[in-house]
C-alpha cells in the first residue's frame, strides 16, 4: 500500500471540482520543477536526486559504517536546520536500538547540552560528523569549536583523523578548509541541493548509515517516492492533490496546517516538515504556518483549541497502518474502569479509534482534515513520504507564486548576532 492520502473530512470544504481546477496550475508547476525553468532553479538537484543517486556511495557508506562501529561507540552529529532535523527525525521515526546511539550538537548554544555532549566525548570511544552546506554557520561551526578542541584532547594523528567526517560544499565555506587543512575526510553536499531538501545527500546518508539504518531501503523509498509522485495526471498523483488542496484551503482563509500524528515517533518528522514547508513558502507576506501535534498527549492541551477555537486552521494526519507487534488490553474481572468493553483488543487498534473520533470531532467543529498512512515505520516508508513533502512543497509553493527554494528570512537574525558577537 505504500501511503495513502484519504480526503473524506475535506467534505464541503473543498470539493473535487475545486482540485479538478488545480489541474493547470498543478501540470505548469510540474514543468517548471521537471524542466528546472523556474523559481529558484539552481536549487532543483532533489527533484531527480533518488534516481540518481548512485548505488556504489550507498555501498561506499555501508563500508564506512562497519568500519565506525568497529572503532566506535556513539556518534556525535553536528548541524542546524536541514544539516540536523531529518537525521534525527528519520532515526526517531525509526525508533529501537540503532547500532550506534547519536547525541545532536549545534543546533542549540545551550552550555547544558553541549556539557553533556562533551562528557560523551571524554567517556565513550566516539566518531564525529560535522555537517553544514554553507560550512559558515555559527551555531554548528561554534560547536565543532569545541567538539574538536574535545577531540585533540583524547586522541591525535591518524586516530583524530578517522574520527571526524566532514559533510560540506565541495570547494567554499570555513568548514572545507578545516577538512582539507586537517586531512579529515570529506563528503560533499551537491551545489544543487538546498539544506532542507538534503536529507538523500551525505548530509543524511552519513550519519544514518553509522548509525545502522538500512540506507539502501531509504534511498528506494525515494526513488519509489520520484516515480510515484511525477505523474502528471492528478487524479493518480496524491502529492499534487495535497498540494492543490493546500492552496484551495489556504484561499479560504486556513492559514494553519497542524500536522497530527497519534505516534511519537512521527514527531521529529513533523519538525523536519515544519522547517520544509515554513522557510519554503513563508515569504513576501505568504505562506501557511505549518504547525504540529503529538496525540493523544496534545488532545489535552491544544484539544480545546482544534476543536472550538479560530477556525483558520485545517489539520493533516499522519497515521502508521501496521505499527508494530501488539499489546493486548487484559480483561479485569471487577471492570472497575468499565473498559473491558476493550479486553483482547490491541492498544494500537484504540490508538486508530482515537484517531477517527478526533478526525471527525475536529471536522465537525470547522477543522477540514486530511490523511496520509504509512503502511509501516521503517526506512523504505519514510525516504518515501520524505519525497512526498519535498515534491509536494515544490508544487504548492509555484502555485502560491513564491520562490520554494530559497531562505532570505533566515539572514535577518544572523546579520544583528554577527555585530553582537563582533565578527567580522
Ligand atoms: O534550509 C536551509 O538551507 C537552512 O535552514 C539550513 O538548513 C541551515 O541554516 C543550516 O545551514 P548549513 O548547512 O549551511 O550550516
Amino acid at each position: 500500500m505504500g501511503i495513502t492520502l484519504s480526503t473524506g473530512f475535506l467534505k464541503n470544504f473543498v470539493s473535487t471540482e475545486e482540485i479538478n481546477a488545480y489541474a493547470g496550475a498543478v501540470k505548469k508547476a510540474h514543468d517548471e520543477l521537471h524542466q528546472k525553468t523556474g523559481a529558484g532553479n539552481d536549487y532543483l538537484g532533489w527533484v531527480d536526486l533518488p534516481s540518481k543517486t548512485p548505488d556504489a556511495l550507498v555501498a561506499e557508506l555501508t563500508a564506512l559504517a562497519k568500519e565506525v562501529q568497529a572503532h566506535s561507540e556513539a556518534i556525535i552529529s553536528i548541524g542546524i536546520g536541514g544539516s540536523y532535523l531529518g537525521i534525527r527525525s528519520t532515526l526517531e521515526f525509526l525508533g529501537g536500538n540503532p547500532a550506534l546511539p547519536v547525541y545532536y550538537a549545534g543546533h542549540n548554544m545551550s552550555n547544558a547540552d553541549m556539557s553533556r555532549v562533551l562528557k560523551v566525548i571524554a567517556d565513550k570511544k566516539v566518531t564525529v560528523v560535522v555537517i553544514s552546506k554553507s560550512g559558515t554557520t555559527t551555531e554548528p561551526a561554534v560547536a565543532f569549536r569545541l567538539v574538536d578542541a574535545a577531540m585533540r584532547r583524547k586522541y591525535s594523528g591518524e586516530e583524530l583523523k578517522k574520527r571526524i567526517i566532514c559533510v560540506t560544499d565541495a570547494k567554499k565555506g570555513a568548514l572545507r578548509q578545516i577538512a582539507d587543512k586537517n586531512g579529515y575526510r570529506a563528503y560533499v553536499i551537491p551545489d544543487d541541493v538546498g539544506g532542507r531538501f538534503s536529507i538523500l545527500t551525505p548530509v543524511g546518508l552519513v550519519p544514518l548509515a553509522l548509525a545502522g539504518v538500512d540506507i539502501k531501503a531509504f534511498v528506494d523509498g525515494f526513488r519509489a517516492g520520484e516515480k510515484e509522485y511525477s505523474q502528471t495526471d492528478l487524479s493518480r498523483n496524491i502529492c499534487y492533490q495535497y498540494a492543490a488542496i493546500r492552496n484551495i484551503l489556504y484561499k479560504k482563509g486556513k492559514c494553519i496546517e497542524m500536522m497530527a500524528s497519534f505516534y511519537p515517533n512521527v514527531q521529529y518528522v513533523t519538525e523536519w516538515w515544519k522547517q520544509l514547508y515554513g522557510e519554503s513558502e513563508g515569504k513576501g507576506g505568504q505562506g501557511i504556518f505549518p504547525a504540529s501535534t503529538i496525540l493523544s498527549t496534545d488532545l489535552h492541551s491544544m484539544g480545546q483549541l482544534m476543536q472550538d477555537g479560530m477556525r483558520n486552521i485545517f489539520e493533516t494526519f499522519v497515521m502508521i497502518d501496521k505499527a508494530g507487534d501488539a499489546v493486548l488490553i487484559p480483561n479485569d474481572p471487577l471492570d472497575i474502569d468499565k473498559f473491558n468493553c476493550i479486553a483482547g483488543k490491541d492498544l494500537d487498534w484504540v490508538n486508530k479509534q482515537a484517531y477517527h473520533a478526533t478526525a471527525d470531532a475536529h471536522y465537525e467543529g470547522g477543522v477540514p482534515n486530511l490523511l496520509l498512512t504509512l503502511e509501516r515505520a521503517d526506512a523504505f516508508h519514510i525516504g518515501q513520504l520524505y519525497y512526498f513533502f519535498e515534491k509536494g512543497v515544490g508544487i504548492s509553493g509555484y502555485i502560491l507564486g513564491v520562490n520554494p527554494f530559497d531562505q532570505p528570512g533566515v539572514e535577518a537574525y544572523k546579520k544583528k548576532m554577527f555585530a553582537l558577537l563582533g565578527k567580522k
